[in-house]
């Protein structure tokens, strides 16, 4: 069977994910889910700088609210199900094409060639390794405040400003989300600026507005994270 035989018989998405730059494409449209996620996740913790409340803390109704959203229509937490659902998805694409792109490069690149990092920016050098400290840090971090398995403090069922405030008494925890969340920073940044290559929006003229926007996005993603651990460990907010 000849090549062009072979590629006739291969589904359109299969030839897709064949090429390079299909994969790319589902890299950067399975990042910008993972993206969106962030920024309303990020959104939603600052919630907590409402305070305690009286016992009932604004971030706790919110956590309450996306259990609670579309009843009595929808069972149940189902909307958070399928987000949740939807994030999963989006994570296993990215991280089936972001590693085998990386496979592809290494393989078509002699290995002389391998080393020559010269004018990597310093998040662009640390992709992978930024990726997988932060999909270490989520699975920790879901165990912690999701399911409650890991409880190095006391956790309470739907007490997010309680669990949280808790746990950001313990300097060791407030150290390791903060280090992640400048590393999803430095992640973010360079993943905002290739995904603007790949998508082909990238143009001489405005590549320099297009490198501040992504630094700006991952500054302010970075900061609005880290400052719920820093305000709980300073005292900024205080105890249920
Ligand atoms: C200082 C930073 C962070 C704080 C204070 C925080 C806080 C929380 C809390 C309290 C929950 C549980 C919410 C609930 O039970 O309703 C949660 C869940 C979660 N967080 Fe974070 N988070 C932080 C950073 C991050 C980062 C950087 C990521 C991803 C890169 C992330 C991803 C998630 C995910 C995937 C869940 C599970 C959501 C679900 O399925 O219900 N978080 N976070």
């Amino acid at each position: 069977m000849s090549t062009v035989e072979v590629a006739r018989g291969r589904s359109r998405p299969r030839e897709l994910w064949d090429s390079t730059i299909g994969k790319k494409i589902v890299a950067a449209l399975s990042g910008g889910v993972l993206v969106a996620y962030v920024v309303l996740h990020m959104l939603g913790n600052l919630t907590s700088l409402y305070g305690a409340g009286d016992g009932h803390a604004r971030v706790d109704r919110y956590a309450h609210w996306l259990r609670t959203f579309g009843e009595p229509l929808l069972p149940y937490a189902s909307v958070l199900w399928a987000v949740r659902a939807l994030l999963l998805a989006a994570l296993g694409l990215h991280v089936a094409a972001v590693v085998s792109l990386r496979r592809r490069s290494l393989a078509a690149r002699p290995r002389a060639h391998r080393a020559k990092r010269i004018g990597r920016s310093l998040s662009s050098r640390t992709m992978l390794l930024s990726g997988l400290l932060l999909l270490a840090f989520v699975v920790f971090h879901i165990l912690q405040f999701t399911t409650l398995t890991i409880d190095v403090t006391p956790l309470r069922e739907g007490a997010v400003y309680a669990n949280l405030a808790e746990a950001f008494q313990t300097w060791y925890l407030v150290l390791l989300y903060v280090a992640a969340v400048v590393a999803l920073g430095f992640h973010l940044r360079h993943a905002l600026w290739s995904a603007t290559q790949t998508l082909g929006v990238d143009r001489p003229g405005r590549n320099q507005a297009i490198r501040r926007g992504a630094t700006a996005l991952a500054l302010v993603v970075a900061v609005g994270f880290a400052v719920i651990p820093i305000a709980f460990w300073t005292g900024v907010l205080p105890q249920p």
